[in-house]
């Protein structure tokens, strides 16, 4: 594929470069996404699934739809798109990932520095008293995980609608927008607040705004650069680019 000269330009002159991601990315390694036609939002109430008032009123049924997407995360495989981000760290003297997955497949890729703003499924705690569960521990619990040292309730260490994102995380994501000389916002619906404030920071920031999408989102029209398409196609093209242009063939 082509890439456009302002971003085969940019990224030859960029010192630091954030790629931010969204459930898109991983739809090609077969985790579903949110939104789309046939995405989990359209299936399932984010208010009962995904929400500590959800959670208080039915933790047996948030339980059972957390343990089968942890089986589930944990049989896919990171696919190309996660695969070239991995690559570009090694590209540009400062590279971040910044994540609304929670599946841990950019560090599965090899992505080194990657801030996760809505949690990790990998994690779960102990509301009571922080106690760290893996989730081998939850998974051969029987019924709604219970603290083994408190007696507590178990959750898993994501964030639900209506929580904070976690201080360090976001001001960690925020410098990363800051500071970018090119942003990717890649295979995310660009809707859900404040992660989706972060592509619209770097660009008043100065960063050449990119976004790789199948469909076109309320953030299209901010792009500079809009690469339509699926991020397994893309990123590893916009990866062969950049080696071209570093080996000064072209
Ligand atoms: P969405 O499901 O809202 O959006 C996924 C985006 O990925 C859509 O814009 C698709 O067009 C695009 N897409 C699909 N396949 C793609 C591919 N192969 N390559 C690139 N893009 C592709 O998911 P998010 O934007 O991540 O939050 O949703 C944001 C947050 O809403 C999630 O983190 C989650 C959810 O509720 C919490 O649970 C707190």
């Amino acid at each position: 594929m082509d890439i456009p000269d302002v971003l085969r330009h940019a990224l030859r002159e960029a010192s630091m470069v954030t790629a931010f991601t969204g459930a898109g990315i991983s739809a090609e390694s077969g985790v579903p996404t949110f939104r789309s036609a046939d995405g989990l939002w359209k299936k399932m109430r984010p208010e009962e699934l995904a929400s500590m008032d959800g959670f208080l009123r039915n933790p047996a049924l948030v339980w059972e739809w957390y343990a089968e997407r942890k089986r589930i995360i944990a049989e896919v495989r990171p696919n190309p798109g996660h695969l070239a981000l991995a690559q570009m760290q090694d590209l540009f003297p400062r590279f971040a990932v910044v994540t609304q997955n929670i599946d841990n497949l950019h560090q599965r890729a090899g992505s080194r520095v990657v801030h996760e703003l809505h949690g990790s499924i990998e994690r779960n705690y102990c509301m009571a008293c922080g106690h760290n569960y893996s989730n081998e521990a939850v998974l051969a619990m029987t019924g709604v995980p219970a603290c083994t040292a408190c007696g507590g309730r178990v959750r898993p260490d994501v964030v639900w609608f209506g929580e904070a994102l976690p201080d360090d995380t976001w001001e960690a994501a925020v410098h990363a927008a800051q500071y970018a000389d090119v942003f990717f916002s890649i295979g995310t619906s660009a809707v859900v607040y404040p992660a989706a404030s972060l592509p619209i920071m770097a660009r008043r920031a100065g960063a050449l705004l990119v976004e790789v999408n199948p469909e076109s989102t309320p953030l299209t029209p901010d792009a500079d650069v809009f690469l339509q398409g699926a991020a397994g196609a893309i990123m590893p093209a916009v990866v062969e680019c950049v080696q071209r242009e570093r080996k000064g063939k072209r």
